[in-house]
């Protein structure tokens, strides 16, 4: 038993996971159910360089793998969210000791984190669920780790968690986020905001292409020349690399020959549902869901434009500029954020978490997909004040006032000539009712109490009210 800790499921992200622990020192016991992927892994290990492999203990049954690390045990599983966890924590327990940990690394729903973490409680064994973000390359060469359990036990693997996770000027991006699911809540919030990047970003794209009539490798580098700016982050940076690709087969761009259909594993949805039971409004990522879900109805889409035939989509010359989009792009950015963060806040008071705010700004400024330079900004914010809406924290009230404007002329074009935009165009909802102080809920408060008695308060009076609606005045 010399591995300092193992790892079960050696998918993509298990085996680069695997090799990122072992290249930082570590060594690491791996075991995968189909064993000619555990050869597979072991001989890929071998062409890396330096030493790694020589730190790697490929094991061909749980026994043996258990066996081979060091005690008290710490065990990382890396296979598919849901009913495997279950099944591979029961497979595991009855053959590890009582203080042996168990680490989900996987994109678990937070609800079954939390069920597993108190089942772990009542049976006095340890456990974590850790959020881990990057994709393969951050996987492999420093991911952001969101952890979620007992502090003990992330104290246990912490120094592991933070060697091997992305630095941002040298800090780890690795944090302890709180107890039970809070590792993969935010893990969870963070792909909501994910979605809604991407789906903002999508919607600019299709004002280059559809309103503006630019060519894909043309949008490539309105996108490299973005990623100079405020919008600096990894999706746009990879935008631009996309938009640029050329498909060897057939000479034409990539994008051009995708089918307009977005796949998606869940976590989205998961941050909409999440934000609908704790009341915390996230209309941009709910958009951004939409999107995802309208994409996949590629028949009926087909079936709308016969039917009602394609809008015309070419904005006239000076409609909207590139510089427009891009403030509109800044302002849909910011508001998805605060939307994310937001409903960080109010679940993490549902739940008892007290979240660490800032430090999960701080935690997803390297490694994981939603990097951008912004994130450092509102880290600030978050620092000055946890509970404000990131939209109201100086900095970012700025930028607000000198990019609405552009956001609404951008949507106001797309709307007039039939371009999509329902990320942008809630996030535009977004800011003007949050900048509405009488707004028009007074009407369905008049409707609720007409037709069940709600009742309704009065702007010049205390308690609750009926009006004089017949049978209630
Ligand atoms: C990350 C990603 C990662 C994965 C998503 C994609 O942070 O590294 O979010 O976890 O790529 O699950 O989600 P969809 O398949 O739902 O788009």
């Amino acid at each position: 038993s010399t591995s300092e800790i193992g790892l079960i499921g050696l998918g993509t992200m298990g085996a680069m996971l695997a090799m990122n622990i072992a290249e930082k020192g570590f060594a690491i016991s791996v075991f995968n159910r189909t064993t000619s992927k555990t050869d597979d892994f072991m001989a890929l290990a071998a062409r890396e360089p330096g030493d790694l492999a020589s730190r790697l203990t490929p094991t061909k049954a749980l026994e043996e793998l258990v066996a081979s690390i060091a005690k008290p045990r710490a065990i990382i599983l890396m296979v598919p969210a849901g009913a495997a966890v279950d099944e591979q924590i029961a497979a595991l327990r009855p053959l590890l000791d009582a203080d042996d940990l168990i680490i989900d690394a996987g994109n678990a729903n937070f609800h079954d984190t939390n069920r597993r973490a108190a089942e772990a409680d009542a049976a006095g064994v340890p456990y974590l669920g850790i959020g881990v973000s990057g994709g393969e390359e951050g996987a492999r060469h420093g991911p952001s780790i969101m952890g979620g359990g007992k502090k003990a036990c992330w104290d246990r693997v912490s120094h592991i968690l933070e060697a091997i996770s992305a630095k941002y000027e040298g800090q780890p991006c690795a944090t302890w986020m709180g107890e039970g699911g809070a590792g993969h809540f935010v893990k969870t919030v963070h792909n909501g905001i994910e979605y809604a990047d991407m789906q903002l970003i999508a919607e600019g794209y299709g004002l280059l292409r559809d309103g503006l009539g630019m060519g894909a490798a043309e949008c490539g580098k309105v996108f490299e020349a973005w990623n100079e700016g405020t919008l600096q982050s990894y999706l746009v940076e990879i935008s631009g690399k996309v938009s640029q690709a050329i498909d060897p087969a057939t000479g034409k761009p990539v994008l051009d020959i995708i089918l307009d259909r977005a796949g998606q594993k869940g976590t989205g949805r998961w941050t909409v549902i999440e934000s609908q039971q704790v009341g915390a409004p996230v209309p941009v990522i709910e958009a951004a869901v939409a999107a995802r879900n309208m994409s996949a109805a590629v028949d009926t889409r087909k079936a709308g434009q016969d039917l009602f035939g394609a809008a015309p989509q070419a904005l006239p010359e000076g409609a909207v500029t590139i510089e427009d989009l891009e403030a509109a792009l800044i302002a849909g950015k910011i508001m998805c954020y605060a939307q994310g963060f937001a409903l960080l806040d109010t679940a993490g008071a549902t739940y008892g978490w007290s979240l660490p705010m800032p430090a999960i700004a701080e935690v997803w400024r390297e490694g994981c997909i939603i990097r951008s330079s912004m994130l450092n900004d509102m880290a600030s914010a978050l620092r000055e004040d946890p509970a404000r809406n990131l939209m109201f924290a100086p900095y970012f009230a700025d930028f607000m006032k000198k990019t609405h404007g552009a956001l609404r002329k951008v949507v106001g074009a797309s709307v007039a000539h039939g371009i999509p935009v329902p990320a942008m165009s809630a996030a535009l909802g977004y800011f003007d009712t949050m900048r509405t102080a009488r707004g028009t809920a007074n009407m369905v408060q008049a409707q609720r109490d007409f037709f069940g008695a709600h009742s309704f308060e009065r702007l010049d009076a205390e308690g609750a009210h009926h009006g004089p609606w017949g049978s209630h005045a």
